[in-house]
Order: structure tokens, then C-alpha cells, then sequence
């Protein structure tokens, strides 16, 4: 939502801004984060994931942080069949890898296996710029995401609201302006922010791939054992069509007897309540195998246009 938002490290302020929604977290500390070491590896991770909770790019929260999807992990090993040594994981949307961190170590441990990841996601870096009390960030493809001027910030998404009808083109007006005027040429180039946990960064079994999931790469035909897509391909994010064009590609990029989790995580009162479904792939088809809580909402847009999304 393009909005003026206040940019404070953790403290009392912080929840009733968050509850006004004109809270967002200080992306400069994430930068400190994954390049200090003052801090021991466990407490700058679980920051870093905590800061990435509030992150909202392109509509899609970054909402991540380890533990955050072990029932899933827990309901989806006794699915899981390995018959060579070596199990190959890819996870879409995984934000700063630390659900992937979790769940590499948890098969390893049940499934006595070599497991490797790979973590496809798109907005892996933001570019950062600075002049004084001046922070300028842009996503991925050089779109403004957020201007900060010291604790005071204006953020750079559409809103899906009411009020997007008002804001939306003040926001790409001004997004226009910004990059026709190329803001970032009269600032210093602070590098990329990689949106990456530094448990990642120490861990040799997982790999980034930083694309889009609607972009098609033959060079990952039938390469995976386990896909999964954790609160990524939600109805309020994509359109009915852009999902089953996804559950297409990743079910090409499945091996024979491979298995797809698609999950949405909500917010209930008594705590997060995780409605999942998984797939197996049977030759060029998915069939659907068994579900969790109800099941995803994405089934009904792959069971309505049939078993055989190839
Ligand atoms: C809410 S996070 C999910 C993190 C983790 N899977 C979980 O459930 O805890 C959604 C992630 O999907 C990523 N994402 C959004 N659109 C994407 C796209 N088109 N291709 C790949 N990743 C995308 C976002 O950047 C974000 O990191």
C-alpha cells in the first residue's frame, strides 16, 4: 500500500503502529544482521526472521522464521518414500530459507537420507541507496519499494483495498517519476540487501534460485522428490489461472512418484492453523493423495480443470 509508515526497531511503539498499519521494519538492520558477527549465528537469524515478518514486496509478505511449518514437515514425511540416497527438495517462496533450513534437518533425521534444497524465490535482494538521513530501496527489477527519510518512510505497493482506487495511481505515478528521474543516480549505491537467513548462508546443502515461479526452466524437468509451496500460491495473491499455470510447472519439474505440498497458513486464536494438500506425480499427471485441515484452497482450481495438468 502506498502509505507513509514509521521505521522503528523493536519496542512498545512498534505493536500499536502495527496495529494502525503504518509500521515497517528497518530494512538497514537487516543489513547489519546478515553482515555481523558480533551476535551469535542463532540470534542474528531468528532477528532477521522476526524483521522479515513485517516485510510486505509486490503484496506478498516475507513471513518466515524457524519452526514456523514443522507440523507440515511432521505430516509429510510419512508420505515420503526415499528410494535412492540422495533426496532432492525444492521450495518455492521461501523467503529467507529458514522453513528450508528446518525441514532439510528434519528429513535428515526421519528419513535417513542425503537431502539436498533448492530455494526458488524472486525477491531474494533489494538494491540499496543512501545520502545522509536518505534511504532509497528498490526491488528485485528496480521498482521503488521504499523511501526513508530518517524514522519516516513512504512505501511503494498498490493496495488491493477500497482505498486502492485512490492510491494505486498516485502510486504508480510517482513510481514512474521516480525511476523516469532515476532517484538512485544522485545517492550512494549501499550494495544488496540478499533477504537471506545467515543460517543459510552456512548451509552447503541448500542452493538459491532467484526466479520467478511462473517462469518456465526446462533444466529443472523432473529433478525433484519433494516440491513444496508454503503460502505462496494463496487466492489473494495470483489469479485462479496464474495458480494452475504454477501447479503445471511444478509438476513437470517433479520426478516420477514425486511429491507436491501446496500450504496456506492462517492466523487463528489459538494459534497458526496450517490447510494443506499434497499431490503425487504419476507419469505426466498429479493425482491428489491426501489432505491436511481441510485440504488447500488451491485443490478446487486443480481438480476443476482435471487431474492431468501437463
Ligand atoms: C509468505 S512467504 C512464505 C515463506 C515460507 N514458504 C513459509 O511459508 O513460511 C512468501 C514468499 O514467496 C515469495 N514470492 C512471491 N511471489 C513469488 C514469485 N512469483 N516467484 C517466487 N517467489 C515468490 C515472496 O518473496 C516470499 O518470500
Amino acid at each position: 500500500m502506498f502509505k507513509l509508515v514509521c521505521i522503528l526497531p523493536n519496542g512498545p511503539l512498534k505493536n500499536v503502529l502495527k496495529r494502525l498499519r503504518l509500521y515497517y521494519p528497518p530494512l538497514h538492520r537487516l543489513m547489519a544482521l546478515s553482515k555481523g558477527n558480533t551476535e551469535s549465528l542463532v540470534a542474528r537469524s531468528k532477528e532477521f526472521s522476526e524483521l522479515l515478518n513485517d516485510v510486505l514486496i509486490n503484496g506478498v509478505w516475507k513471513r518466515t522464521g524457524l519452526g514456523r511449518l514443522t507440523i507440515l514437515d511432521e505430516w509429510v514425511v510419512s508420505f515420503l518414500t526415499t528410494s535412492s540416497g540422495s533426496f532432492k527438495i525444492l521450495d518455492v517462496g521461501g523467503s529467507d530459507g529458514s522453513t528450508t533450513f528446518d525441514t532439510l534437518r528434519y528429513f535428515q533425521e526421519n528419513l535417513n537420507v542425503e537431502a539436498k534444497a533448492a530455494i526458488l524465490e524472486l525477491h531474494l535482494r533489494l538494491h540499496c541507496f543512501r545520502r545522509g538521513c536518505l534511504r532509497y530501496y528498490l526491488t528485485h527489477d528496480q521498482s521503488p519499494l521504499l523511501l526513508q527519510i530518517g524514522p519516516l518512510g513512504v512505501l511503494f505497493e498498490e493496495t488491493k483495498g477500497k482505498e486502492g482506487v485512490v492510491f494505486n495511481p498516485i502510486v504508480r505515478i510517482i513510481k514512474k517519476y521516480l525511476q523516469c528521474f532515476s532517484l538512485e543516480k544522485y545517492l550512494k549505491n549501499d550494495g544488496d540487501l540478499i533477504l537471506q537467513s545467515p543460517l543459510v548462508e552456512n548451509s552447503p546443502n541448500i542452493i538459491w534460485i532467484e526466479q520467478n515461479l511462473f517462469h518456465f526452466d526446462p533444466a529443472m524437468a523432473e529433478t525433484f522428490d519433494f516440491i513444496r509451496c508454503c503460502n505462496v500460491l494463496n487466492c489473494g495473491y495470483f489469479s485462479d489461472a496464474q495458480i494452475y499455470d504454477a501447479v503445471r510447472l511444478l509438476t513437470f519439474y517433479l520426478k516420477h512418484k514425486g511429491l507436491l505440498l501446496v500450504s496456506r497458513t492462517i492466523d487463528t486464536s489459538t494459534g497458526p492453523l496450517h490447510t494443506a494438500s499434497l499431490w503425487m506425480k504419476n507419469g505426466e499427471v498429479i493425482q491428489h493423495i491426501s489432505d491436511l485441515n481441510g485440504g488447500s484452497e488451491v485443490k478446487k482450481i486443480v481438480t476443476a480443470n482435471g487431474p492431468t495438468p501437463q
